[in-house]
């Protein structure tokens, strides 16, 4: 049987970090799910489709197969019948609301593990948040994004109200 496993996420934008963690899954997994959070309470700067585009661009040549869900992540694992959930994390920060989102998810669908996977320590410090703070004021963004997309991404974040 294929191995499988879903890195779900906003995603907004795909970073260089979550790039790493995607190749280094993808040396260990038949295929990488990448799954967008299409969250409607939560517009977000780039629009999902958008994202989705932009990890497709991102992920060229790696078995990765990109889609979004809305609603219960453990719902989607269930619609799809995958088991494993992977999720980076970058610094001790990251660890209690991921302690406490994998508890829960536990509990929610006991069949689903979440695997752990730590940035490499040049991407540590990188959030598409702070990514997305730095291109709206014009600053450097090319050592953050994904070469193949970083042209879409700056010309976006300079022309959008994406400070959030
Ligand atoms: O990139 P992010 O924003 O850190 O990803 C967070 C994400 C999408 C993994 C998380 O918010 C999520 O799983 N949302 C779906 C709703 C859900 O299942 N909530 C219960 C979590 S215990």
């Amino acid at each position: 049987m294929a191995a499988v496993c879903v890195y779900p996420g906003s995603f907004d934008p795909i970073t260089v970090g979550h790039l790493d963690i995607i190749q280094r899954a993808a040396k260990l997994y038949d295929t990488v799910i990448v799954a967008v959070l299409h969250n409607p309470g939560k517009q977000g700067c780039f629009s999902v489709e958008q994202r989705m585009d932009m990890i497709r661009t991102a992920c060229q040549g790696l078995p990765v197969q990109v889609t979004c869900f809305d609603g219960l992540l453990m719902a989607f694992m269930r619609e799809t019948g995958t088991n494993v959930v992977l999720r980076g994390l970058r610094a001790v920060s990251d660890f209690e609301m991921e302690f406490q989102m994998a508890q829960l998810n536990h509990q929610l669908a006991p069949e689903v593990e979440t695997l752990f996977m730590m940035t490499t320590p040049q991407n540590a410090y990188i959030s598409s948040s702070l990514v997305r703070e730095i291109g709206a004021f014009g600053g450097d963004i090319s050592a953050f994004i994904p070469a193949s997309i970083e042209e879409t991404v700056r010309i976006h974040l300079l022309n959008n109200d994406c400070q959030k």
